[in-house]
């Protein structure tokens, strides 16, 4: 990330999010009302132009032709934590934690969350732009969303996370998503470990890239090209895991391993037919989810 900058990786998502809310209520996955309030330019212009029915339909193609999977694989796995989380308030929870939230916008437009506690916890340059946002386009926030300030490859959650009303006793959802990536090994060694600490019952939602694409990334279509535009950002790719690895790699923090599941299958399990045309890009983001 950039000093003083909100990660522009985050907008991105945001964007993607709000192309995929202009679309009609029959055709869209979800829709998350807050996504435009993040953008800046040039973003917010292109969320301006994707409401005009036919151009909608155009940027995200565009999007998909440059960056082959990107897109749509966060608008299928938005779709999928929002289902994953909904799911678990159905089995108590107690409280979310949305480590490196971003601009997500699920504690302000997912029913259910605002009866329980969310923690927003980000590095502080994006959430100091997240909270302007939302102070222009909220007239209050909900009453229970804390937000927690860290950078994860300088400090442990441990130092932050009591202080905020984090009970290690409560059941938990503690969602990851879009992070890992660019952390330290050693930052994601010791999340996942705190992580490990939650009690009984509680879940870990989180995303990683297959290692192969940091250490072979020619085998991957389009690689180069993304590698390229996060280098722009500033936001490169810095951490990895190899699948197979995984379950050995989550017990030995503590965690087991309850599912993985690869971009092309959740994009196929949400885009359906459509998902033909998407599935031909390569896979490149899992999802593992872990008591
Ligand atoms: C790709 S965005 C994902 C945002 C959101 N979770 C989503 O899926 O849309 C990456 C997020 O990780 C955060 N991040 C990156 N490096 C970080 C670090 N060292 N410490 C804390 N947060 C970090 C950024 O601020 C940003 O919000």
């Amino acid at each position: 990330m950039r000093a003083g900058r909100a990660s522009r990786t985050a907008e991105h998502n945001a964007f993607f999010r709000a192309l995929e809310s202009a679309l009609p209520e029959s055709r869209r996955l979800f829709k998350d009302p807050l996504a435009r309030a993040f953008l800046t330019w040039p973003f917010a212009v292109g969320a301006w132009f994707a409401v005009i029915p036919g151009l909608r339909e155009v940027l995200p193609r565009l999007i998909d032709n440059r960056w082959p999977g990107v897109r749509s694989s966060v608008v299928a796995r938005t779709r999928l934590i929002d289902d994953a989380i909904a799911a678990s308030l159905e089995e108590r929870t107690e409280q979310l934690v949305i480590l490196g939230a971003g601009f997500d916008s699920r504690a302000y437009r997912l029913p259910g969350l605002c009866d329980i506690t969310v923690f927003e916890v980000d590095h502080p340059d994006t959430q100091t732009s997240k909270r302007r946002a939302l102070g222009r386009v909220l007239s209050v926030l909900p009453r229970d969303v804390r937000f927690v300030g860290i950078d994860f490859n300088q400090r442990e959650l441990e130092s932050v996370m009591p202080a905020a009303g984090y009970r290690e006793s409560a059941r938990t959802f503690i969602l990851w998503e879009g992070v890992t990536k660019y952390l330290t090994d050693a930052a994601v060694d010791t999340t996942l470990r705190w992580c490990a600490r939650a009690s009984p019952g509680s879940v870990l939602l989180f995303t990683y890239v297959h290692r192969d694409v940091l250490t072979k990334p020619g085998a991957f279509i389009g690689t180069e090209r993304l590698f390229a535009s996060l280098a722009k950002v500033g936001e490169q790719l810095t951490f990895g895991i190899e699948p197979s690895e995984l379950p050995e790699f989550l017990a030995k923090r503590g965690l087991s391993l309850e599912s993985d599941v690869g971009a092309a299958e959740y994009r196929e399990r949400y885009f359906k037919d459509a998902a033909a045309s998407l599935a031909t890009r390569t896979e490149r983001w899992r999802y593992a989810a872990s008591f």
